[in-house]
């Protein structure tokens, strides 16, 4: 059983189709600020719940981050985070319950059996955490997607965008998680979908196609604007790693740290490469390659289409 932290979010969004299209189910969405506000991404989440024609119920969760106050990605996800087509919003409402509560419910609930998916800024996981530190004795796994693991950010020169929005929630996950994957920035980069295998898969794809090629309309032009080397979905990948551990071909624990103070690092991912300059435990296995066939198959299911 899934429990998806984000916040939708274009690539959220092909995260949260792919992890419905196969099993083993999604037992709730904690929703948090971060590529838009709140109000946004709890929107965003309800109307992909909507279309889906499923029942996973939508949890909202931080307004902001721990500490300071930080710029959103509306420029890569549109004013709505949803591209800005004007969707006719969903008739259903989200849960009264707070994300980090839920999450820490649901724990006991699927003790053990949780797999735990981080694809927005960590602020409801670290808000959990703080509120019940045996949370991870009781989920299966976690996977993380965020950070650059060697300083080639996208929301500063270092820093990736989740961590650069809240570095303190991260620095508190990252600090008390005793072990997680990692799926960072960089990697992303490496597995970018071609740009015309993936326009295909939207033109052959069924209805969640349609409302992503919508919603993806704005994010796809910045790819391209930005000479990335095909579309980047960084959550779907992350959400790859998790519905499929076996899909990863290399893989590094090492320490990781969070930097809090650095006036150009903050929220920069320090790794200890070289194993022996902190001493810390090396409690993220960071994610270094996946098979690529593997995952575009898993994002063409997502949008009922086929590969090749
Ligand atoms: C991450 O930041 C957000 O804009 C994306 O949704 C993804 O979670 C990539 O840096
Ligand atoms: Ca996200």
């Amino acid at each position: 059983m899934l429990f998806i932290d984000t916040d939708p979010g274009v690539d959220d969004a092909l995260a949260i189709l792919m992890a419905h299209a196969r099993a083993p189910g999604v037992a709730g969405l904690g929703i948090a600020a971060g590529n838009v506000g709140l109000h946004h991404t709890t929107a965003n989440a309800l109307k992909l719940v909507e279309l889906m024609g499923v029942s996973t119920p939508v949890f909202p969760g931080a307004p902001q981050p721990l500490v300071r106050r930080a710029a959103d990605a509306a420029f890569v996800h549109g004013a709505d985070g949803f591209g800005d087509t004007g969707y006719l919003p969903a008739r259903r409402a989200a849960h009264n319950e707070h994300a980090a509560l839920a999450l820490l419910r649901l724990s006991h609930a699927h003790a053990g059996e949780l797999v735990l998916v981080a694809l927005g800024p960590l602020t409801n996981l670290a808000l959990a955490l703080s509120l019940d530190p045996q949370l991870p004795s009781r989920v299966a796994r976690l996977v993380v997607m965020g950070g650059a693991v060697t300083g080639q950010g996208n929301a500063s020169v270092a820093a990736e965008f989740n961590f650069r929005f809240d570095p303190e929630a991260a620095h508190i996950v990252f600090s008390r998680w005793p072990r997680f994957d990692l799926v960072d920035w960089e990697l992303t980069l490496r597995h970018a979908l071609d740009f015309e295998r993936f326009e295909h898969w939207l033109a052959g794809g069924d209805a969640r196609a349609a409302f992503f090629a919508a919603i993806s309309r704005k994010a796809r032009a910045v790819n391209r604007a930005r000479r990335h080397p095909g579309i980047i979905v960084a959550d779907a990948l992350a959400m790859a790693v998790a519905l499929r551990p076996e899909l990863i071909i290399n893989a590094e624990e090492r320490a990781v740290a969070i930097e809090l103070d650095g006036g150009l690092t903050r929220g920069a991912t320090v790794v200890d490469w070289q194993q022996r300059r902190t001493g810390a435990v090396a409690s993220a296995r960071i994610v270094l390659a996946v098979d690529q066939p593997g995952f575009e198959q898993l994002v063409a299911a997502a949008l009922g289409a086929r590969t090749g």
